[in-house]
């Protein structure tokens, strides 16, 4: 059990609705945001990274068409730039705040990407089928899930056999991550859990996914990418 378990339903409802109204407030100057170049930038070319070099592993995987699912999407730079690439993806983006998903619709209409979705929702709910993805991925957003165990459920849920999930979010066992994400982070936030390192290597097993490698990267805004695979065999 995380302390983010042990929150009674109150506390919950609270933590949701003032991460949505945190975001519907923020989602007009969220590009703008220093934090677009200290933090999410630097995750985006990482995840890119290691999607790139999973694809390209073998020939049949590199010339697949395959679907994603980005949640906690924000303004949807992720999937555009996921999108934009040589990579043969079709991209679905998720977030709780509507104005986050307004902004990504009309930053994808207007940078010509007219096949990007975007949907209103909540990770702990993902509105899709069983085995709908190929790749999961989630950027610093996990911090303000309630029910985090639930929602690695749900991501290994909609996954395909053999699909990949990709986890970013503040890296804070280190001083510097400690200092940035459990004092400053918390306090402007709120109700927020940076998950330390083995505790979201244990939330992946208990989902069942295997093959679980943990990246940390970035100095000053430390961050951390937990991957892991569906098995192929259920
Ligand atoms: C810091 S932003 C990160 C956005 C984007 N992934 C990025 O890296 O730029 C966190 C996002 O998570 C979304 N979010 C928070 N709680 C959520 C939930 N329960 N389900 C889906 N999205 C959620 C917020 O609305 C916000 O857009």
């Amino acid at each position: 059990m995380t302390a983010r378990h042990a929150h009674p339903a109150t506390t919950v409802h609270h933590a949701k609705k003032s991460a949505r109204h945190e975001f519907e407030r923020w989602a007009h100057s969220y590009d703008r945001s220093i934090l677009q170049h200290l933090l999410f930038r630097p995750t985006f070319e990482i995840m890119l990274e290691e999607v790139t070099r999973w694809r390209s592993a073998d020939a049949e995987l590199a010339r697949a068409t395959f679907d994603v699912l980005d949640i906690g999407c924000g303004t949807g730079t992720w999937a555009a730039l996921l999108y934009g690439s040589r990579l043969p993806v079709r991209v679905v983006g998720l977030d709780y705040s509507g104005e986050m998903c307004r902004k990504s619709l009309r930053k994808a209409r207007h940078a010509g990407a007219h096949d990007l979705r975007f949907i209103n929702g909540d990770s702990e709910h993902l509105p899709f089928r069983s085995g709908s993805f190929d790749l999961v991925t989630c950027s610093h957003s996990f911090h303000h899930y309630p029910h985090q165990g639930v929602v690695v459920r749900e991501m290994r849920r909609v996954l395909r056999p053999g699909g990949r999930v990709m986890v970013a979010d503040g890296f804070r066992d280190n001083i510097v991550g400690w200092f940035v994400f459990d004092v400053c982070v918390t306090r402007v936030e709120g109700n927020v859990y940076h998950v330390p390192w083995a505790e979201m290597r244990r939330l992946f097993e208990e989902a069942g996914f295997a093959d679980i490698v943990q990246r940390k990267f970035n100095v000053w805004a430390p961050a951390l990418l937990t991957m892991g695979a569906a098995p192929r065999a259920e």
